[in-house]
């Protein structure tokens, strides 16, 4: 069983910015109020990486979302680099060599996190990719196949969070993006909920980023979900 993280813990705050620069002012901004960062390729590929060498020293934590792809010998080289960095979760795609060389080299502190399904592709984009299958069906063979392959938790929308947890059980993590507290801008994503309603779905860290960078106060913003989370995780 996994151990219960402290709400706080459990809030990863995406930094999509374009600069460096703007990084580390949202970083300042959050001071203790956030954790857990999110580095994806936008910041990775504008010196994002020492970035991360430098949360993980001041004692954040950081989840790399590279989402790798390649063949095995490559996709394990690059895990093993992420590790060395000292990252807590980085994203593979949910293909079955991709996952199985990234867990065998992944080391112990390592967490790999498996994209099952892209939540922008629907049914029509498989077809047009060669697939067979539809959307629940990949995303449903997928899970099964990250958990027998030893994945550590999957990235997953809010809404397929309850039906993954019932094929994986409670030992994967799940982690959500597309979380908009009520009230907040849609943005591009078509596929939200609420704080509450992610963590009531069963995910266990919920990734959120312009409803906080974006946020004309951005600790305050930070707090408000944090809150949200404790009250839902209360009573689950
Ligand atoms: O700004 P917003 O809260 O929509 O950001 C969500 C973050 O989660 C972005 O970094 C986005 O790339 C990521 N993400 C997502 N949907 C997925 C996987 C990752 O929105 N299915």
């Amino acid at each position: 069983m996994k151990k219960p993280v402290p709400p706080r813990d459990r809030l990863i705050a995406a930094l999509d910015v374009p600069t460096l620069g703007d990084a580390e002012r949202i970083v300042d901004r959050l001071g203790d109020s956030v954790s857990f960062y999110k580095i994806g390729y936008q910041l990775a590929l504008e010196h994002g990486l020492p970035l991360a060498s430098a949360l993980i020293a001041a004692g954040k934590r950081v989840f790399l979302d590279l989402k790798l792809h390649d063949i095995g010998n490559t996709v394990a080289r690059g895990v093993e680099s992420a590790a060395r960095l000292g990252v807590t979760f980085l994203t593979v795609h949910g293909y079955p060599q991709t996952m199985r060389a990234a867990v065998e080299a992944r080391g112990s502190a390592l967490k790999i996190l498996a994209v099952t399904v892209l939540t922008s592709y629907n049914d029509a984009d498989l077809a047009e990719a060669g697939y067979g299958v539809g959307v629940a069906q990949l995303a449903a063979d997928r899970a099964t196949r990250a958990k027998d392959i030893g994945v550590d938790g999957l990235v997953c929308s809010p809404e397929e969070a309850a039906s993954l947890r019932a094929i994986v059980g409670q030992d994967l993590i799940l982690v959500t993006p597309g979380i908009r507290p009520a009230g907040a801008a849609r943005g591009d994503q078509k596929r939200i909920a609420t704080p509450a309603a992610a963590i009531a779905a069963g995910a266990d860290f919920l990734v959120v980023g312009r409803p906080i960078v974006e946020a004309s106060d951005p600790r305050a913003a930070a707090a408000a979900i944090i809150d949200e989370i404790a009250a839902a995780a209360a009573k689950t």
